[in-house]
């Protein structure tokens, strides 16, 4: 039973077989998907996957270096759809500095306003952060975000932030990366932080796992993931899909829309 809490398949890499992959997703084990927005548009084309897929649950907000399509009139149906009854958080939000624009301030501005937005409709948020370590956590101590708590998603910092993180009652999100030969930051965070805080997830369709990096990313292919952090923890991968599995419906807090398992 896996769970793939961060993917993207309302991207144009699956306009040509996006019904035919997500058909055949649950026999092969990926019993769950939440499909992370990006942009103000994507939230309306991850509305439609939530609706179209019983298995597909939705996260509405704009990603940081998007926020310049920001305005109060389109987040207000952002607003709107974090009522929707598959959404089950706000992202993807946060700061990148690897690009860099729009300006940092703007980032700030709406990454605060999305945490708010969360904390407002009881939800958690998944957070983007790139080359933005200290400004990301700031802002996050500074707005309270562990009232909301959530994920930090495609995690690329040290363990002492892990550390933080875990502390201020976020999960770490663990993707193909981990499968890559020069990953050794991220080799030492999955060694260093207990497995009840790890979840799973693609990014898809981005971030391969070996052997196939490089080629379009899909929730099938987080076996090699599994694979990988159970050799990090010396544990079996039947343990390991076990206590991730249930720490994706603690993030996402399946319980408060009345499913336990
Ligand atoms: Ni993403």
């Amino acid at each position: 039973m896996i769970f793939d809490t961060h993917a993207h398949y309302h991207y144009e890499a699956f306009d040509g077989d996006r019904d035919n992959l997500l058909a055949v997703l649950p026999e092969n084990g990926i019993l769950r998907i939440v499909n992370a927005s990006s942009s103000v548009s994507s939230n309306e084309t991850t509305l439609q996957l939530a609706e179209q897929w019983p298995f597909v649950y939705a996260a509405f907000g704009v990603h940081p270096s998007n926020t310049a399509e920001l305005a109060e009139e389109n987040f207000k149906r952002i607003k709107e759809l974090t009522d929707h009854p598959k959404c089950v958080a706000v992202g993807e939000i946060g700061l990148d500095y690897y690009y860099d624009e729009p300006s940092r301030d703007l980032q700030k501005k709406w990454f605060a306003a999305q945490i708010q937005l969360a904390k407002e409709k009881g939800k958690p948020v998944i957070i983007h952060s790139r080359d933005a370590a200290q400004d990301t956590y700031d802002l996050m101590k500074a707005e309270h975000a562990g009232d909301c708590g959530g994920v930090v998603h495609c995690f690329s910092y040290s363990k002492e932030m892990a550390r933080l993180y875990v502390r201020m009652g976020f999960y770490i999100g663990v993707g193909g990366v981990v499968t890559f030969k020069n990953a050794r930051v991220l080799k030492e965070v999955v060694e260093d932080i207990p497995l009840e805080y790890i979840v799973l997830e693609t990014d898809c369709p981005y971030l391969a796992p070996v052997p196939f990096r490089g080629k379009r990313n899909s929730s099938l292919n987080l076996p090699f993931v599994v694979e990988q952090i159970a050799q990090i923890k010396g544990i079996t991968v039947q343990e390991v899909e076990e206590i991730i599995w249930r720490n994706a419906l603690r993030l996402y807090r399946f319980s408060d829309i009345g499913i336990d398992s």
